[in-house]
């Protein structure tokens, strides 16, 4: 059986892909989870073994970035629930393409809400419980599009995950002497439902576990081997 390690860790957009792996990989190190998706009794489905395995337990929780409700009530539910809460894990995202010369302001306005405003407002709510519970995490799932922009790869997609990596660095900056520690990790292809369809070559890509096992290792290292990105790629690029 699995031994709880006592500390509570919200993941969002835990239902497949990343998300999915980084909530599976947690659950097997002990860690109690408070999980969300916008199809809750799928998530519920997929993860109702796990109370089976030991460990830590396990909540679900319906989460809608477009529904600030939904993601108040997630926050207060977790807390109520599980009675402390020691991390944030900001995974839930989008990609809508489009190219600057046929603007499309509604898919842009879509990435803005998903990928920065949402992070951004969770992050906001659970700042207290954190304080609370001394040695705070937030991990944004950022991506290699935080960290440059590529040809013509979509440019919006990009401006937001370089706003998550300065949402990431406002985070670390302003919490720091709160105790709380902020690290965005930057992958660039990961085989998931985001990039099928795209041809990204024959060689091997980054698993959704990779990215997981970053997240704990951000999640797990003491406040005073903090770090603030790590990109991660499976190409060579000349600076990443
Ligand atoms: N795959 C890559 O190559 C790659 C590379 C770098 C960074 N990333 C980042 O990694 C994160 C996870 O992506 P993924 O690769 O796992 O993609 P994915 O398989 O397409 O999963 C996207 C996740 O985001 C959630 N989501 C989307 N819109 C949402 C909304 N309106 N409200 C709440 N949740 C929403 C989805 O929930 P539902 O199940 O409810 O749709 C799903 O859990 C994203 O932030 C993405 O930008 C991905």
């Amino acid at each position: 059986m699995l031994e709880p390690n006592g500390r509570v860790i919200m993941v969002s957009g835990a239902g497949r892909g990343i998300g999915s792996a980084i909530a599976a990989r947690l659950h097997r190190e002990g860690y109690a989870l408070s999980l969300a998706a916008r199809d809750l009794p799928s998530l519920q489905a997929a993860t109702e073994d796990w109370s089976q395995t030991g460990g830590g337990a396990v909540s679900c929780h319906r989460f809608d970035a477009f529904d600030a409700e939904s993601q108040n009530e997630w926050v207060a539910d977790c807390v109520a629930g599980h009675g402390r809460l020691d991390g944030l894990v900001n995974n839930a995202g989008v990609i809508e393409p489009f190219s600057l010369t046929e603007f499309d302001d509604r898919g842009l306005d879509a990435m803005w809400e998903v990928n920065v405003k949402t992070p951004a407002r969770l992050a906001s709510l659970v700042y207290p419980h954190l304080l609370a519970a001394d040695h705070g995490r937030v991990v944004n799932i950022a991506s290699m599009s935080g960290k440059r922009v590529r040809g013509g790869f979509e440019p919006g997609y990009a401006m937001t995950k370089h706003a998550v990596m300065a949402l990431t660095h406002a985070t670390r900056q302003q919490w720091w002497d709160d105790g709380i520690r902020a690290t965005a990790i930057c992958p660039s292809w990961v085989e998931t439902d985001m990039i099928d369809g795209v041809d990204y070559g024959a060689e091997p890509v980054i698993q959704a576990d990779d990215v997981a096992a970053l997240v704990s290792t951000a999640l797990a290292l003491p406040d005073h081997v903090s770090v603030a990105e790590l990109a991660i790629n499976c190409r060579r690029e000349d600076l990443y």
